[in-house]
Order: structure tokens, then sequence, then C-alpha cells
């Protein structure tokens, strides 16, 4: 570290000496060379520094990556080449800011790798030699929209005229990798300042003090010092470069340690030694253990005495000890490095549920890394941003660099917008902007491939892995729902990985309830209810005969699970069939014996008074009335026709507050029918009510009609209920129940209620002078001297860990 420092101290000197003062350094002895900017390059220089003035930020992204180009330039001539690699031991890229007390602030970056030959800096830094350039500035000076400037720069390799955003003048000092070639390599600088036309050329006078590789110099503008905090560089290389580089990126720090004043602490020592001698003394009698309690005091006392001074540490951090992990063999790679990959990337401190790591071609011929991982959980804001909600979580990097995380008008479809991936193409064309990157076929196929992928994935896990798709279905069971209705193209796959519960089970794939169908069974029956517990549709009145005779039905309660199979329609050419809707078919009709069905014709006629009675009684609510061959032990239902609305869509139709609320909805809403149970007491006792009523005009019996009235209504309500229908009046419908509780009690219907009540003391607006002493809140919970806590540990699984034996008592 001191010789580090001393070398810096030099440094310190020559930039202020040498640098600042061209012409004593500039004797004959070091001749500089003076260029003029290729007019490329000026031009360039210009767009930069007015385009790019509000995002500052990038040039250090840009100078390290550079230095990242050139380490791994290097590495790939060391290849061929042993002794490129002389010169400088490491292959790093260091960061360093020098604040200084008088002069400008400075920062400076360098790398060990290939480094540059005297022309190879004019050539690399003072002309442009890509084709397409003259096109791009071109482009570039005509647009106003600059936001992709920043990218375009960095593609082109040209990121180091950034340089110049925040500094003044730049220093380049470079010394070439020895080579067979160059076997005597001498360091030079580039030296330009922000307005010149023209930059220098010049052996460096501090000779090599670099071994290999180059150093760039930034002589901050007065308005950038803020970029000498440690802070703000940790941020920028944090966010933009710690994962681009493979080689370790240092940043210098210096913080504040308290240590121990070793003059002071002599003296204080003996002082407290000589305090605690007696104390032990007066104690010596007794055993050991006496005396070590005696002596933990003591050691206290000593630490609080000690005098302390504060000393400044000097430290090199490496800001990415992860190595780019997705460029590495995935058999090397262990899984806490997967996960600790993805928490600092993601900054979710949860495991993820799974990853997949893979490299591919597109078919345009770029080849990419990607990793592609599942988090353990979805983001609260999910289910409550709209269905555009973007992907930020995807990390597109060109080389290593990240270019964004933004795929524009290929970005994944809302069910898949969770994803978390990083992506690193090899070989993106040169020439690629965020703008014309989001044009180029690349982006297009990308998101085919990671959604592709991605179900890859997931179907891995449900045929591998059964305890982690139970996880899946409970954090993502709403997404597959959800993509199955908007990924036309996947919805197969997504709705291959749905489960629901059924009457039978708790968690069946529709390719389960197929392998499980009776014979003749040609529909898959489900019975949806929005919000209804799995317990509660299975007690419904639309499944008891179809459960009762062994059928399987899918019980649909969550939110999505109705649009869901309205959107598939049919499962392998399967239709779904509502059970609470008209058209259920068993599938077994044509082998019902001839028997049931004269019993069923014989039935409709011995009901037929009832039927009509209740045709009468429910032509508001209901189209017709049915002897019902779904019921078992309730005595009646309300079912949907085919095309009206079941209970489920009538709540969500009046939960949208849907405005095709009109004339179709009404009739939607009328399309129901009242199926009664005749092997139901109730509905017989009805039926003998009904029958013993007088038909003849003069004889009617209006008291005991209205009361039969009264019951019937209240039956029907009741099917409505029970179908999961509100009622239409539910304070009618209860007084209703009332005066049949009355009757069935044998209290008089009519009797009032007495209704007098105390009334309130008379109108006082004094307002209260003192406060009331506030109850203290604690105190209504303040536990009993007997109560006892348990505590339980709990792992990360949230199992117990160790079950409680006894009680804690220190608690
Ligand atoms: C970077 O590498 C150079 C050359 O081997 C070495 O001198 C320097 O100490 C390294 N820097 C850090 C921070 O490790
Ligand atoms: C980028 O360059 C390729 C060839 O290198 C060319 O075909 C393509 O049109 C260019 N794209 C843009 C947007 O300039
Ligand atoms: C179904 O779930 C219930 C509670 O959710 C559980 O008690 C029961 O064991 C489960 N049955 C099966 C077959 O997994
Ligand atoms: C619903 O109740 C209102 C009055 O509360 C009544 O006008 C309307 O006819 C009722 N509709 C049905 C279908 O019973």
């Amino acid at each position: 570290m001191r010789a580090f420092t001393s070398v810096l101290f030099g440094i310190t000197l020559l930039a202020t000496s040498v640098f600042a003062n061209p012409d004593v350094a500039g004797g004959p002895s070091t001749p500089k060379q003076k260029y003029d900017y290729q007019s490329d390059v000026a031009r360039l220089r210009k767009i930069v520094i007015n385009s790019l003035y509000s995002h500052r930020d990038v040039f250090l992204r840009e100078l390290i990556s550079n230095a990242n180009d050139a380490l791994e330039k290097l590495r790939l001539t060391a290849l061929t080449e042993r002794e490129v690699l002389e010169g400088a031991e490491n292959l790093n890229i260091t960061v360093k800011a020098v604040k200084s007390e008088d002069g400008p602030g400075r920062i400076i970056i360098t790398d060990t790798g290939i480094g540059m030959t005297p022309e190879e800096l004019t050539q690399n830094l003072g002309t442009l030699a890509k084709s397409g350039t003259t096109e791009f500035l071109q482009k570039a000076e005509s647009s106003t929209d600059t936001s992709g400037t920043g990218n375009l720069i960095g593609a082109f390799g040209l990121g180091f005229y950034s340089s110049f955003l925040v500094a003044d003048h730049v220093y380049v000092a470079s010394i070439a990798a020895k080579s067979s070639r160059n076997p005597e390599p001498v360091q030079h600088i580039f030296s330009s300042s922000a307005d010149d036309s023209s930059f220098e050329v010049y052996p460096d006078p501090r000779g090599n003090t670099l071994g290999r590789g180059t150093e760039i110099t930034l002589v901050l503008k007065d308005d950038a010092l803020d970029y000498l905090e440690t802070f703000r560089l940790t941020d920028m290389i944090n966010k933009h470069s710690s994962f681009s580089s493979s080689f370790p990126v240092y940043l210098f720090t210096q913080r504040l340690e308290t240590v121990p004043d070793d003059e002071e602490e002599t003296a204080t020592t003996t002082a407290s030694e000589e305090v605690a001698t007696p104390s032990i003394q007066s104690e010596s009698d007794e055993d050991e253990v006496v005396i070590e309690e005696a002596a933990e005091p003591l050691q206290e006392k000593t630490e609080k005495n000690l005098k302390t001074k504060t000393v400044t540490v000097d430290e090199w951090v490496q800001m990415n000890a992860q190595a780019p992990i997705w460029t590495r063999d995935p058999k090397s790679i262990t899984d806490e490095e997967y996960e600790a990959f993805y928490s600092a990337t993601w900054k979710d401190h949860d495991k993820p549920l799974a990853w997949h790591h893979f490299t591919g071609d597109s078919g345009s011929g770029v080849s990419f890394r990607a990793i592609i991982y599942i988090p353990s959980r979805l983001d609260e804001s999910y289910w409550r941003e709209g269905l555009e909600g973007s992907n930020k979580d995807l990390r597109l990097m060109v080389k290593r660099t990240f270019i964004t995380n933004s795929l524009g008008e290929d970005a994944l479809p809302k069910w898949a917008s969770w994803v978390k991936v990083v992506v690193d193409a090899e070989d993106l064309p040169l020439n690629v902007s965020r703008e014309t990157l989001q044009s180029n076929k690349f982006l297009k196929q990308l998101k085919s491939i990671i959604i592709r992928r991605l179900l890859q994935t997931l179907t891995r896990i449900q045929e591998e892995d059964n305890e982690k798709f139970e996880k899946l279905q409970e954090v993502y069971g709403n997404v597959f729902r959800l993509g199955a209705v908007e990924d036309v193209k996947n919805r197969d796959k997504l709705a291959t990985l749905c489960r629901f519960p059924t009457t039978q089970r708790n968690s069946t794939s529709l390719d389960e309830y197929l392998e499980n169908k009776k014979q003749g069974q040609k529909q898959i029956f489900y019975l949806a209810d929005m919000g209804k517990s799995e317990a509660d549709l299975a007690k419904s009145v639309f499944v008891e005969k179809l459960h009762a005779r062994g059928y399987e039905v899918f019980l649909f309660g969550q939110p999505l699970d109705e649009v869901f199979v309205q959107n598939l329609r049919r499962w392998k050419k399967v239709p779904f069939q509502d059970v609470a809707k008209a058209g259920l078919k068993f599938g077994d009709e044509e082998t019902d014996p001839e028997e049931e069905k004269a019993l069923q014709r014989q039935l409709t006629e011995e009901y037929k008074p009832l039927l009509d009675w209740l045709r009468k009684e429910s032509t508001d609510i209901v189209r017709d009335v049915i002897i019902s061959n779904r019921l078992v032990t309730s005595s009646c239902a309300i079912v949907a026709d085919a095309h009206g609305y079941t209970a489920n869509i009538e709540k969500m139709m009046s939960a949208n507050n849907n405005p095709t609320k009109g004339l179709m909805h009404e009739f939607a809403k009328k399309q129901k029918i009242l199926e009664i149970n005749p092997r139901s007491p109730l509905i017989e006792g009805l039926l003998k009510r009904v029958k013993q009523l007088p038909t003849e005009e003069e004889e009617r019996d209006l008291d005991a009609e209205d009361e039969l009235k009264e019951v019937t209504s209240v039956l029907i309500d009741g099917a409505l209920v029970r179908s999961g229908f509100g009622v239409n009046d539910s304070n009618e419908f209860f007084s209703r129940v009332d005066r049949i509780l009355r009757r069935s009690l044998g209290v008089s219907e009519t009797a009032p209620t007495d209704t007098s009540v105390k009334p309130a003391p008379p109108i006082d607006p004094e307002l209260p002078t003192e406060d009331e002493p506030e109850e203290d809140p604690l105190r209504l919970f303040k536990p009993r001297e007997e109560v006892k806590w348990e505590v339980e540990e709990i792992d990360d699984e949230g199992n117990p860990v160790n079950p409680p034996t006894s009680h804690h008592d220190e608690l």
C-alpha cells in the first residue's frame, strides 16, 4: 500500500507539473506530436457532449466497458503469444477518485489490458475507422431524439468520447503488451481537452508506470465534482458494470476506522490493573469461578478506558466479486452461486424457485447466453397493474455490457412479465441502438425464445419435482390461467400447467380429469362460483347428483377460472359443461332402463298441478319449471339456460358495472329454469297442498292461497340463494320467513312488536373541560401472571425447528 501511495503521489506531482504545464514537460527529450482530430471525430465529440449531457453517468460504463474489451483482447492474444502477459501480473480494472484541495478533482480508470502503441493511440482515439459512422453521424445530428445515442456510442466502441461529458481534459497513458513485433514498448500519453480540435501524443515523461495497459485520467469539470464521491461511483458501477466484466473491477475507497491508540493503551491498562488488583485479592479465597466473574467487569472497564484514534484505511474493493455467471459452464456453477447472482442482480432476498441456464443461436444468427429465473413470489403490484405492465427485470446485454431492460413493443406478455432474465448477445450487429434494436429481428425472436424456455422450465418442474410444482401452483396458479386466456399461441401448454380442485381430488389437471372420465361422458363438468371455497362449492346443489353418481366435477373458485373455461371452451375436443346450466348430460342416458324413462313421464304427469302453480308464481324470475334429474337431497335449484347467466357470471356482470346492462342483460338474467326434486318430501307436501286448493272460482280460499304463495315464494328465493344467485329484495324475503316462523310457532302473524324505546337525553353542546385519562391500550391485553409465552422457532420453510418442550422462562 505504501508503495502504491508513493506512486500515486508521484502521479499527482506529475499531473500538476507535467500535464498542467506542457511547456516544462515538452522538452526536446519528449517530442510532442500534435494532430488534428479527423473531422468525423470532432463531430462525434460534439454530438456526444451536447446530446448526452443529461446522461453523463454513462461515461463510467463506457470506459469500464472499453477496459474490459482491452482485457479480453489481451486474453485472446495470449492464447497464441504468451509473452503479451509479461509486464503486469493480474488482469484487472481499477477506478480511483482523487480529490484535491487546490486543483481539479480527477478520476483515474486503469486496466491491464492489451494497451496501445502511440500509433494506435492516434488511430483509435483520433480517427474513426468503422464504416457507417458517417451515416450515423448524419442521423444523430439531424435527430432531436437523443435517448438512444448513449447505447449507439457504446456499441460503436466510441464510448471513450463520453469522457468529455465530465472532463475538461483527458489524459490517456498507455503501453502496449510486449510482443514479437513490439519487444520494447514505450508508454505514451494521449492528451486532449474538451474544446480542442487537436490532440497530442508524446512519450510519458514518467516512463513505464503501468507495466501494461491503459490509464485514463479525467480532469473533472467544475460541475462534475460530485463524481468523486465513493458512493456515487459505487452506485454507478453496481448499476451498469458490476456484472459486465469477467475481470475484477476494483474501486479505491477510504474509510475511517477506530483503532486503539498504542501509547495511551499501555497507560490505561496499567491504571486499571492497579484499580482491579485489590478486588481480586479480596476474593482470592473463593473458587476460580468467582475470580472469573470478577475479572469480567474488569475487562469491560479496560476497554472503556482505552483511548482510541481514528485512522483512514485505504482499500481496493472489488465491485464485481461475482464473475459473469452466465458466461460460465453451467456444470461448474453451484446452486448457491446462481442464487447469489439472482439476489445481487434483482435485489430479491428470497431464493428463486427455479432457473434455467442456456445458450442458443437465434435464427438471425445471433448467439447468446441467458439465464431465466422464476422468483419464489410475485410482486405485490403484479395483479394491481394493468395488462400492459412491462417487464423491468430483463437485462439485455451485448458482450457483457448492459444495453437495456426494455424490449419495447416486443415486451413479454403480462402472464410472463414477472420472469427475471439476463441475456447476453455475443454478436449483435454493431450499429445497434435502443431504437434500431427494437426493430431488430433478434428482439422479436428473443421474446419467443424466452417464453419457450420458460414454458420448458415450468413443464420440467411439473414432470420432475412435485413439491416444487405445488409451490409453483401456489404462486403462479392464476398466472397460468391468465396466460391461457391471454396467449393464444401457448394456450395449450399453459392450460396443461393449470391445476384445479375437483369433487374428488385437491388438484387435478385437465388431462388427469379426462383420464378419469366415465364411459359415455362427453362433457367436462365444472361448477364456477368466484370467491367460494372448494368445500362450499362441493356442497352445491348442482354437484350433488354428479358427485353421488361418482362423476368428477371441477370446482372453480378463483376469479380467473370462469374466464379461463370460457376462452378454452373445450379440452382435447371435449367441451366444458357448467353444471349450473341447462344442457348437462351424463352420457349414459341411453342405457337408462325403459322403466326409468316411463317413471320420468309419469312424474311429470303427476306433478303437473305443482309445476303449473310454480310457473305462475315465478314468472318474474325463471323461464320454466321442470322435474330435475340433477338433484338428490335438495328440494329445488335454479339452473341457468344455455344462453343465460349463471350466478357467477351474473355476479361478475354487476361487479363490472357493465354498460351492456340493458334489454339483453335483462333477457339473459331471466334465462333460468327452476328444477324441482320430486323425491323431496317438501316438494311432495307442496304438491299435496296445491292439489287441495279448490279450483272453482266461487270456492276459492284466499287465505290458504296467500299462505301457500308465501311458502312458494320463500322456496323460490331459497332456491335462488342456494344456487348462488341473489334474491330480488332480501328484506321482503326475511319478512316472509318471519311470518312463516310465527305461523309454525303458533304466534299471531299480525301482533305488532313493542317498538317503544328510551329516547336520548336533551341536547348538550358543552365540551369536556378535562382530558379523559386515556386507557392504556396495552393494559387491555396485559397477560395475567399465570400466562406463559411459548415461542416456536421455525426454519425457512416454516417448519418448527425445536418444538418447545418447556416454557421459556426468560420470557
Ligand atoms: C491490478 O493488477 C496490477 C497488475 O498486476 C496490480 O499491480 C494491482 O495491484 C492490481 N490491483 C488490484 C486492486 O488488485
Ligand atoms: C446495420 O448494419 C447492417 C450491416 O452491417 C445493415 O444491413 C443494416 O441495415 C444496418 N442497420 C441499420 C439500422 O443501420
Ligand atoms: C386435500 O386438502 C385437504 C385440506 O386442504 C387435506 O386435508 C387433504 O389431505 C388433501 N387431500 C389430498 C388427497 O391431498
Ligand atoms: C324486484 O323488486 C322490485 C321492487 O323491490 C319489483 O318492482 C320488481 O318487480 C322485482 N323483480 C322481480 C323479478 O321480482
